[in-house]
């Protein structure tokens, strides 16, 4: 029996999978949201990642039109195969001083899916209703849930503990519980998901959709250095260090990028959250760019290859472990 999604908004059903990719800063560029939709998940990236030198064209405005062209030419030449839609990411932080300009233009080109971090506010989901984007928040808690709720988001992405980047601490069953106790509407859950059947523990527990990010860091699409792509491969939970030091936001990294840079990822100091910055002059060192992200479940992990390779064996892994078992239940 095919997954009835009819309860989705349009723009989220008929994935191959269940399966949001979720955006990663500087890692998610057009290639790889291109090679996702095109293997039928969402494909996303975070708008920030779009930077143009100064007085050149916005940089977003070109790449949303790449990504659309490029998905119309797959679908007109799919038409039994067409690609999943894509989204757009944006850092709802007051230090995200490009929020306005970014809205503009995702608005201008009906970005379809919209993910907000880091703040819900009712103007952001406005402006992607405006031209019929769906919004899907991210939040670590209950309480970040209903507050988005309220402010209007049409979903939301329950981000766990072992999450890559900024991640929650909560465990994943307590968290997608206390959101479905009030809660109908559409819920990715995020947290080392990098498996097909931790897939399907995710559609278990009650969300429509997995969320992964960090196995999409070791494929060719990704505009990582080939160092952090090889640190993917070879690590797993074990490496991996909770901390707020580089963002002042607490988030996930690999242990190896924090001893290559001079520290002891077990003997890390805490920051405080005035530290945070998101404007397009996020160089905030280290982080990101020296200090890697990563979630827990990267041991999954066992080769760089294309990204809708890591598609081809979540879908596989995710049949294959449904069937099974449902057998139990016959
Ligand atoms: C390197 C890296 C960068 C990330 N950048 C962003 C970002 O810019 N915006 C955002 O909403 N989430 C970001 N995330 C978090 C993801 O949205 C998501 O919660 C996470 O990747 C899911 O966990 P997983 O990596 O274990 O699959 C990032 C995660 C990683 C690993």
């Amino acid at each position: 029996m095919p997954r009835d999604d009819s309860h989705l908004p349009q723009a989220l059903r008929g994935l191959r999978i269940p399966l949001i990719a979720s955006p990663l800063f500087i890692i998610s560029v057009p290639a790889l949201v291109i090679a996702q939709c095109k293997a039928g998940i969402i494909g996303s990236f975070p708008a920030l990642n779009a930077r143009e030198a100064e007085g050149e064209h916005p940089l977003l405005d070109t790449w949303l039109t790449q990504i659309k062209e490029e998905l119309d030419r797959h679908n007109q030449a799919n038409p039994d195969n067409p690609a999943a839609p894509y989204a757009v990411n944006q850092i709802v932080h007051r230090s995200n001083t490009r929020l306005d300009r970014d809205l503009e233009i995702c608005v201008k080109h009906e970005v379809p899916v919209w993910i907000t971090s880091l703040g819900a506010r009712v103007e952001v989901n406005e402006a992607a209703h405006s031209c019929g984007g769906v919004v899907l928040h991210d939040v670590i808690n209950n309480k970040f849930a209903k507050k988005a709720v309220e402010k209007g988001a049409d979903g939301l992405v329950a981000v766990a503990a072992g999450a890559g980047g900024h991640a929650g601490q909560q465990s994943p069953f307590a968290l997608v519980r206390e959101i479905r106790e009030w809660y109908d509407g559409p819920v990715a859950l995020s947290g080392s998901i990098a498996t097909g059947e931790s897939l399907l523990g995710a559609r278990a527990m009650g969300a429509d959709f997995g969320y992964a990010g960090s196995p999409f860091i070791a494929t060719d699409e990704a505009n990582a250095d080939q160092a952090y792509k090889d640190m993917i491969v070879d690590s797993s939970a074990e490496d991996i260090v909770y901390s707020s030091l580089f963002t002042g936001v607490w988030g996930n990294y690999l242990k190896g990028s924090v001893k290559n840079a001079g520290m002891d990822p077990d003997n890390l100091p805490t920051a405080d959250a005035s530290s945070m910055n998101f404007g397009s002059d996020r160089e905030k060192p280290k982080a990101w760019k020296t200090i890697w992200g990563s979630g827990q479940g990267i041991g999954a992990i066992k080769a760089v290859g294309p990204a809708g390779a890591i598609v081809d064996r979540m879908a596989d892994e995710y049949f294959a472990a449904g069937k099974k078992l449902a057998a139990e239940f016959n």
